[in-house]
C-alpha cells in the first residue's frame, strides 16, 4: 500500500545521494590536488544537508527513525499512516506539543491553517504564515502532510459571501483559490480535502455560496481544478456522520460513485468520525469497502471521541473502546490508508467550543499524558488486544 509515486520519489532521492556519495570524495580528491598547485585553504567544500523526505507511512530515507513503541512506528508496521490534525499556533507556542506531534504522527492536517478565509483573508490578500509553518515543521519531523480543506461550507471568507460579488466572479475565485493553494504546496502534500462536507443531514447537496454560483457541477469543477494544480496528490471528498450505515452513507456512496462514474479524478473518500459514546452506526466495515470497491482509498480523517463532562474511569474506557474500534475496522480493509484524530490532546480540542459541558476527546489529557484511549490505539496497531 505504499504510495508508488511517493515510492518512486523516495528511491530517486536515495540515488541521488548515492552518485553524491561517491562524487563528492572524488571531487575533493580533484580540488585537493588543486589546491596543491593553487592557494591552500584547508576548508573542506560544504556538503548539502540531505533533507527528510517522507515516503509514505515509513519515514523516507533522511528522516528520523521513530521511536520505538511510538503509535507512528506501529503505524509503520502495519502500513499505515497514522495522524494528527495539528493548531499552527500550539506548534509554535508549546515545545511539548510539538515534541509529542512529532514523535506519535506520521501525518499531519493543519486544522485550521490552510482555510480560506485563513490564507486569503481579503480578496487576493495572502497570508501564509501559519500553514507555511505547520507543513515546514511537518517537513522537519519527516511527517506527510494532509490538506484540508480546499473548499467548506463554513469557511468562506467574509468577502465572497457578502453578496457583492457575481456568478462569474465566484467562479472564478474558487478556482484561483484552488490554483494558489494547491499549487504553493505543489509536491508538498500527500491528499487533499478538496471538497469538505457536501451533504446535508438528510443526504441532499448542501447550498454553498458556490454551488449557487457554479451550479451542481461544482464538485467535479473543484476536483478538476485540484487535479491541475497538485498532480500528485492524492484528491478526496470528506464528510461526517457517513460512518456507517443510513440515509446519509448512502447519499455520500451515490454522489462519489457518481462522480467516479463521470471520470472526475477522485482518489479517496474522507470519513471524519466525530464521535461521542453512543455506539456508532452499524456496519462500518462493510461501509468502507463499498466505497474502496469503487476503486478509491478510504481514510479516517477527524476522529475525536468526546465525553459528557466530569470523566470518570468507565467513561475513559468507553472512550477507549470506541477509538480501538474505529482503528481496528479502519485496519480490516486494506483500502484505509490512514487514521488520522482531529487534535491529539485535551489541551486545545475543539470540542468544547463545539458542545458545551462536552469535552475530552482526544488520546492525550491536557498535560500531555496518555490517556487509556492512547493504550487502546497502541495496542489495536500492535495487535494485541
Ligand atoms: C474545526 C477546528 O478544529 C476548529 O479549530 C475551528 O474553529 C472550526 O473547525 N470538521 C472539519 C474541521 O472538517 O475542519 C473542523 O475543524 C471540525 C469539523
Amino acid at each position: 500500500m505504499l504510495e508508488p509515486l511517493h515510492r518512486a520519489r523516495a528511491s530517486a532521492w536515495a540515488k541521488g545521494w548515492a552518485v553524491l556519495a561517491v562524487l563528492l570524495p572524488l571531487a575533493s580528491v580533484v580540488l585537493l590536488l588543486a589546491g596543491t598547485a593553487a592557494a591552500p585553504d584547508p576548508r573542506p567544500e560544504p556538503s548539502p544537508a540531505p533533507s527528510c523526505e517522507p515516503s509514505g507511512p515509513a519515514p523516507g530515507p533522511y528522516c528520523p527513525v521513530p521511536e520505538p513503541g511510538s503509535l507512528r512506528a506501529l503505524a509503520a508496521e502495519r502500513d499505515l499512516f497514522i495522524g494528527s490534525a495539528a493548531s499552527a499556533q500550539a506548534l509554535s507556542q508549546d515545545p511539548k506539543y510539538a515534541a509529542v506531534l512529532a514523535r506519535e504522527f506520521s501525518m499531519v492536517t493543519p486544522e485550521d491553517a490552510m482555510k480560506w478565509p485563513r490564507v486569503e483573508p481579503q480578496a487576493g490578500q495572502y497570508d501564509w504564515s501559519d500553514a507555511d509553518r505547520v507543513v515546514e515543521a511537518a517537513r522537519a519531523n519527516g511527517q506527510t502532510v494532509y490538506g484540508h480543506a480546499l473548499l467548506w461550507y463554513a469557511s468562506t471568507p467574509a468577502w465572497l459571501a457578502d453578496g457583492s460579488l457575481g456568478d462569474a466572479q465566484i467562479r472564478e475565485a474558487v478556482h484561483r483559490h484552488i490554483a494558489e493553494v494547491a499549487g504553493r504546496y505543489r509536491g508538498r502534500i500527500w491528499g487533499w480535502d478538496v471538497v469538505n462536507e457536501p451533504l446535508e443531514a438528510d443526504g441532499s447537496l448542501r447550498r454553498t455560496a458556490w454551488s449557487k454560483a457554479m451550479g451542481p457541477d461544482w464538485i467535479a469543477d473543484a476536483f478538476r481544478a485540484a487535479r491541475a494544480a497538485d498532480p500528485q496528490a492524492k484528491l478526496f471528498l470528506n464528510e461526517f456522520g457517513v460512518d456507517g450505515d443510513g440515509a446519509k452513507s448512502d447519499a455520500f456512496y451515490e454522489l462519489v460513485r457518481g462522480l467516479v462514474k463521470k471520470g472526475v479524478p477522485i482518489d479517496g473518500v474522507g470519513f471524519q468520525s466525530h464521535v461521542d459514546l453512543t455506539p456508532v452506526p452499524g456496519h462500518r466495515v462493510e461501509n468502507l469497502r463499498r466505497f474502496a470497491a469503487l476503486g478509491l482509498d478510504v481514510a479516517i480523517t477527524e476522529v475525536d471521541v468526546r465525553l459528557i463532562l466530569p470523566p470518570t474511569a468507565a467513561k475513559l474506557k468507553k472512550q477507549a473502546e470506541v477509538y480501538r474500534r474505529t482503528l481496528q475496522d479502519c485496519l480490516a480493509v486494506p483500502e484505509c490508508v490512514s487514521f488520522t484524530v482531529w487534535g491529539f490532546t485535551d489541551r486545545y480540542s475543539w470540542i468544547p467550543n463545539l458542545q458545551s459541558g462536552a469535552g475530552m476527546a482526544c488520546l492525550f489529557d491536557a498535560e500531555l499524558v496518555p490517556k487509556p484511549a492512547y493504550a487502546a490505539v497502541a495496542g489495536a496497531l500492535s495487535r494485541t488486544p
